[in-house]
């Protein structure tokens, strides 16, 4: 089977400086992948890359048979980065919601501009995506009322409404507070469960190690290790790894 995401051999440089040093990987449908790595290694600028919100110099990404990035050929054919765009969900550290909208507001949004859905449909798919997340009292609130952890709840039912073929989540816990982090990893898990395909950076080790199918370990730019949470997590890793993973497990306790 071909997989649903092919990210192929990805370089990208900032002020000379090489972020993304040839990065490769596949994801299946439904599987649940996690990236971890120092910080300022480019696991943002990986994940901005895949649906080009980064224009990387080289490589290349194919989502579920569409071209989103081909700099392997010398004219990329014509592509729909809009219409991709809305295939590819993107839940980021600071919920990124629109403050003027209400829950419902910031939901809908993206269904009847983007989705040319009408106001009623869009309501009703919007619903579901809230309710699924626990926040259907809440539907008519501002973020500002919200607890971070709400408002990150809010965050993923407006990616889920879109009804993307994978979603991206880039830290998605880290500015909460740890009392609220729980909640956020719990829908994270159900929808992991439920068979979304999700790409997530995050240094919650015990998300990684129950959830993620494979963990992808970015140091300076490249793929340190690619292989199933028990052998990352395992003895065999190599030092640098480890010494990373004991670092983390210090600062957010983790295992
Ligand atoms: N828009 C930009 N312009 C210039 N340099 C950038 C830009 N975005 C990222 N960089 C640089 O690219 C490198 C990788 O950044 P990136 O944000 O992808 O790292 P990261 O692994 O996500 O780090 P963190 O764990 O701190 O979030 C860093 O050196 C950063 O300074
Ligand atoms: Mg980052």
């Amino acid at each position: 089977m071909e997989p649903l995401l092919k990210v192929e051999n990805i370089e990208k440089t900032y002020d000379g400086k090489k972020v993304l040093n040839g990065i490769s990987f596949e994801m299946e449908k439904g599987n649940t992948k996690v990236i971890i790595g120092p910080s300022g290694t480019g696991k943002s600028t990986l994940l901005r890359c895949v649906n080009r919100l980064s224009e990387p110099e080289m490589g290349k990404v194919i989502l579920d048979g569409q071209v989103v990035l081909d700099k392997t050929v010398e004219k990329e054919p014509r592509i729909d980065l809009n219409a991709i765009r809305s295939q590819v969900g993107m839940v980021f550290q600071n919920f990124n919601l629109f403050t003027h909208l209400s829950v419902l507001g910031n939901v809908t949004l993206g269904l009847t501009q983007v989705k040319g859905m009408k106001r009623k449909d869009a309501v009703e798919r919007a619903m579901i995506e809230i309710d699924r997340v626990g926040l259907a009292d809440k539907k008519d609130a501002y973020p500002a009322l919200l607890s971070g952890g709400q408002q990150q709840r809010v965050s993923i039912a407006r990616a889920l409404a879109m009804d993307p073929k994978v979603i991206l989540f880039d830290e998605p816990t880290s500015a909460l507070d740890p009392e609220l982090i729980g909640e956020v990893l719990q829908v994270m898990i159900k929808l992991a469960k439920e068979g979304m395909t999700m790409l997530c950076v995050t240094h919650e080790i015990g998300f990684a190690r129950s959830v993620a199918d494979e963990i992808i370990f970015l140091d300076e730019g490249k793929v340190l290790a690619h292989e199933p949470p028990e052998q990352l997590f395992s003895n065999n890793s190599s030092a640098r790894i480890r010494t990373f993973l004991k670092k983390i497990s210090e600062l957010y306790g983790g295992e």
